[in-house]
């Protein structure tokens, strides 16, 4: 059965008050584009096409509005309620219907993950058909995170939620794919102390199984949470100093959708034409003629 796609999307955005109050935080934007685009982008290199957002009652709707049945840019998206953040590994208590016994893999709202190998290692998650998969990356403070402790061999040792006395310098990024037990797994759990179904635990029942995997995202790699102030920021420094330097842009949905062939040309000036005159529109009429120059045929003119 093909992967399916979970993007968790809710909590109150508290941390980021006044900015949240009437604006959910995966909506906010990272310098052109809204932050909900740089974690679909990744579902949709690892080749995950049916996608379920999950999100408060109140900003539910937004995304729908932004994304609709996804079509468009080649999905299949459909949109459940937390109406609480009762914890991370809730999403497979809420999207169980959806995911219907397929693996999964599950990015929260926030994240931001871009390197050169990435779809290398998303690759190498994805064709893992037993267990689960985490990611570990090296960060300055890892006791602000889930901390993953490994060996040589990269063998998972332990997994912590938030650790005051961290065993590694690993921090473990909200994206992780799981088989499809993983709803069964998620349902055995019990919430921790501060009230959360925890992935760390859910992680841990994969561990104690030892089907627990790990990808280095290696040097040079960008994660980020954007769920900070500074960070926000940061992260929109990131994109605008490589899309300005390079030309390139970084998580572009409908780039993505046509690359892979999941769109067509007139897909894609149709949203040309409801994006205006921006960048953003110019730079998918770009990649379209050159698609055209490459096959030697002339770009029709769409607006
Ligand atoms: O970002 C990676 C980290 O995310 C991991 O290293 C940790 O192991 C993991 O627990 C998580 O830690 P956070 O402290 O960032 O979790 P937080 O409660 O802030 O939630 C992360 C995002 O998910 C945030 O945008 C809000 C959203 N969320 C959170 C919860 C608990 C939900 O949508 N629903 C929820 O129930």
């Amino acid at each position: 059965m093909k992967r399916k796609g979970i993007i968790l999307a809710g909590g109150s955005g508290s941390r980021l008050f006044p900015l949240t109050r009437v604006v959910c935080k995966q909506l906010l934007p990272v310098y052109d584009k809204p932050m909900v685009y740089y974690p679909l982008s990744v579902l949709m290199l690892t080749d995950v096409r049916d996608i379920l957002i999950i999100s408060t009652p109140e900003d539910l709707p937004a995304f729908e509005h932004l994304f609709g049945d996804g079509s468009r840019i080649g999905l299949n998206i459909v949109y459940a309620e937390q109406p609480r953040p009762e914890g991370l590994a809730q999403a497979f208590i809420i999207g169980k219907e959806f995911l219907d016994g397929a693996p999964a893999v599950l990015i929260l709202g926030d994240n931001m993950i871009c390197a050169q190998d990435l779809t290398h290692l998303l690759r190498q998650a994805d064709i893992r058909k037993h267990g689960a998969t985490i990611f570990g990356y090296r960060v300055k403070d890892p006791s602000r995170y889930g901390v993953v402790e490994f060996d040589e061999n990269k063998k998972v040792l332990s997994i912590e939620e938030k650790p005051a006395h961290p065993r590694s310098d690993y921090a473990v990024p909200g994206l992780y794919f799981y088989d499809e037990r993983v709803c069964e797994m998620a349902a055995s759990l019990i919430p921790s102390a501060r009230g959360e179904i925890e992935i760390t635990d859910l992680n841990r029942l994969y561990l104690k199984e030892g089907s627990l995997q790990m990808e280095l995202l290696g040097r040079g790699t960008i994660w980020m949470d954007m769920g900070t102030h500074d960070s926000l920021l940061e992260a929109g420094f990131y994109v605008h100093t490589i899309e300005t330097r390079q030309g390139l842009q970084i998580a572009c949905p409908e780039e993505i959708a046509f690359h892979k062939g999941w769109v067509g040309h007139e897909i894609i000036e149709e949203e040309i034409s409801r994006l205006g005159r921006t960048d953003y529109a110019g730079y998918l009429k770009e990649m379209l003629e050159d698609d055209l120059a490459h096959r030697g045929r002339r770009v029709p003119q769409s607006e």
